[in-house]
């Protein structure tokens, strides 16, 4: 969309929808600036629309003021995990952060998510990331002949791992996680979650490899439970218990 495009969504929507004025602090790291290697937070004062989201904000910046800025997004609508961000500090969505939810009295920080590399600004490394959930090979394994018809599971098959299907990889659970914070070799529980889903799977018969894969000090024993990945995460996914359940399946092999 266009800064013109966006002027005119603005302007048509405020006669309807009441507006309000924000400070967005943002953490700005532009490796290229005067600033060198040195981040620093950046006051932008805003006037938004009461239904506005905190990636709203970040587009006004963008489009209007300081083309530099730089984020990652896609959908718009918490679908794509892409815009994954530490808002008022704590890991969420942009375009699901709704400012009049984040005590707009006071300024509201936006900055990167924690434990990986940043690029710049709100753009960090994501392949380390990538490289865990790889590992795990989110994929269906199976063995035998090539079946005939299609794989059935029944209903109860399926609810067995249903809750951790909803993951899309948006890295708020692991970059909210203090294990990975002081140790970035640990897997982390979005690659636990997403082992889950093929592990509990009725017609996958790869559990085995991944249980050994997990079972390493860099594995599912170096969570200490501290659910902050079950707080962050912005599809409702029940983190931690995922985590449990895979380590409990380490230890009966019931699966
Ligand atoms: Fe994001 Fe939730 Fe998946 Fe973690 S489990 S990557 S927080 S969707
Ligand atoms: Fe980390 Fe979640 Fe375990 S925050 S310590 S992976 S419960
Ligand atoms: Fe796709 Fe937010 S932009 S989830």
């Amino acid at each position: 969309m266009t800064a013109t495009t966006e002027e005119t969504r603005t302007s048509e929507k405020a006669g309807a929808i009441p507006t309000f004025d924000i400070t967005l602090r943002v953490r700005r790291y532009l490796p290229e600036s005067t600033h060198g290697e040195e981040s620093y937070w950046e006051d932008h004062q805003l006037t938004m629309l009461a239904t506005d989201r905190v990636l709203d904000a970040l587009h006004k910046i963008k489009w209007e003021t300081d083309g530099s800025l730089t984020f990652r997004r896609s959908c718009a609508h918490g679908i794509c995990g892409s815009d994954a961000m530490r808002i008022n500090g704590r890991n969420r969505l942009a375009c699901k952060a709704l400012l009049k939810d984040l005590n707009p009295g006071k300024p509201i920080t936006v900055e990167p998510i924690k434990g990986l590399p940043v690029i710049k600004d709100l753009v960090v490394d994501m392949e380390p990331f990538f490289a865990s959930y790889r590992e795990i090979m989110p994929f269906l394994i199976t063995s035998g002949n090539e079946p005939s018809q299609e794989r059935l599971q029944s209903a109860e098959q399926r609810e067995r791992f249903d809750d951790t299907t909803k993951c899309i990889l948006c890295a708020a659970c692991t970059t909210s996680c203090p294990v990975f914070w002081t140790d970035g070799q640990y897997f982390g529980p979005a690659a636990i979650v997403n082992a889950h889903r093929f592990i509990f799977d009725s017609r996958d018969d790869g559990a085995t490899q991944r249980l050994e894969i997990l079972n390493d000090k860099e594995g599912v024993w170096r969570c200490r439970t501290a659910f902050n990945c079950t707080e962050a995460c912005p599809r409702g996914i029940e983190v931690t218990k995922a985590i449990q359940e895979v380590k409990r399946a380490m230890i009966t092999r019931a699966f």
